[in-house]
């Protein structure tokens, strides 16, 4: 038997590996229209400036209005802008030129409102887990009504200041009643023309296995880490994915103690 030969780490090595990676569909498969949207899709940071039809937008909406969601409860919403609304609101465009974004809320205002009728269980962060999944749910909905339209996206955490790492500037800025979160906001446009290689995924046996849990082999962990660092500096030469920690590193106490305040206001309040 030949032994199995270790991937190397370098540089070069890495963006070979990235310019070849593939998504693994079976042969019987390969031709299903729905596995290929959902295997093509990636995030553009590139739009062009080419106004999205009404019709469209609606699609996206009603799409994140039928996603599924625990116990039917629906705990999102959906504040949207075209390019002239955002510019009002934010004082500048919509990041990478999008026509459409879709702020993707968690929403628990609403149930509370149901509360005297329906004796939901109030165990704060059980019903913000549900909340935030659901809202996630409803943004994968959206993404993939959008790229059904031949339009492309991108869901956002902090570039442009419109996700969950600014919750409290947004709670702010958007007047947000209590128990309602900024999770993401969904950018949409038509992508302009470039290379959109696929950002290294982890091995599928380093994610998932039959029956028990994947405990990750260190090696290929650390393989995959440098793939990215790689493919980040190739895309992004003017930053690296260490500088985008950073950013995170510099926001992250403010936001978890904004999230902290949202989530339990009783706690924040002694
Ligand atoms: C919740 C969420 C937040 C994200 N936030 C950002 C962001 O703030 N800036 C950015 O450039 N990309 C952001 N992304 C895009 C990810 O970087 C991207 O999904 C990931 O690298 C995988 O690439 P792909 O979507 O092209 O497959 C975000 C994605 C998600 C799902």
């Amino acid at each position: 038997m030949t032994e199995n030969k270790q991937p190397r780490k370098g540089f070069f090595r890495s963006i070979i590996r990235i310019l070849k990676a593939k998504p693994a569909i079976p042969n019987s498969l390969e031709h299903n229209p729905l596995l290929k949207t959902i295997m093509a899709r990636r995030s553009v940071r590139r739009f062009a400036k080419k106004p999205i039809p009404e019709d469209v937008i609606t699609v996206i909406l009603e799409a994140g209005r039928m996603a599924p969601s625990g116990v039917n409860l629906q705990t999102w919403a959906f504040i949207w802008f075209e390019p002239p609304d955002w510019q009002e609101t934010f004082g500048r465009s919509i990041p990478f030129g999008g026509q459409l974004a879709v702020i993707i809320l968690s929403d628990l205002h609403r149930l509370r409102l149901l509360m005297d009728e329906v004796d939901f269980p109030e165990e704060p962060l059980i019903l913000h887990t549900l909340a935030v999944f659901n809202a996630g749910l409803a943004a994968m909905n959206m993404t993939m009504a959008a790229e059904a339209c031949g339009l492309s996206s991108i869901m956002l955490s902090e570039t442009g200041r419109t996700g969950l790492l600014d919750i409290g500037m947004l709670r702010e800025k958007l007047t947000l009643p209590e128990g309602v979160l900024p999770i993401t906001t969904l950018v949409c446009g038509y992508a302009r023309k470039g290379l959109k290689p696929i950002p290294p995924r982890l091995p599928m046996e380093l994610i998932s296995r039959k029956g028990d849990y994947p405990e990750p082999d260190r090696e290929a962990l650390s393989l995959w880490l440098a793939d990215m660092k790689a493919g980040y500096k190739a895309m992004r030469p003017w930053t690296s994915f260490d500088a985008q920690v950073r950013i995170y590193q510099g926001k992250i106490h403010q936001a978890e103690e904004d999230l902290k305040k949202a989530v339990f206001p009783q706690s924040s309040e002694k």
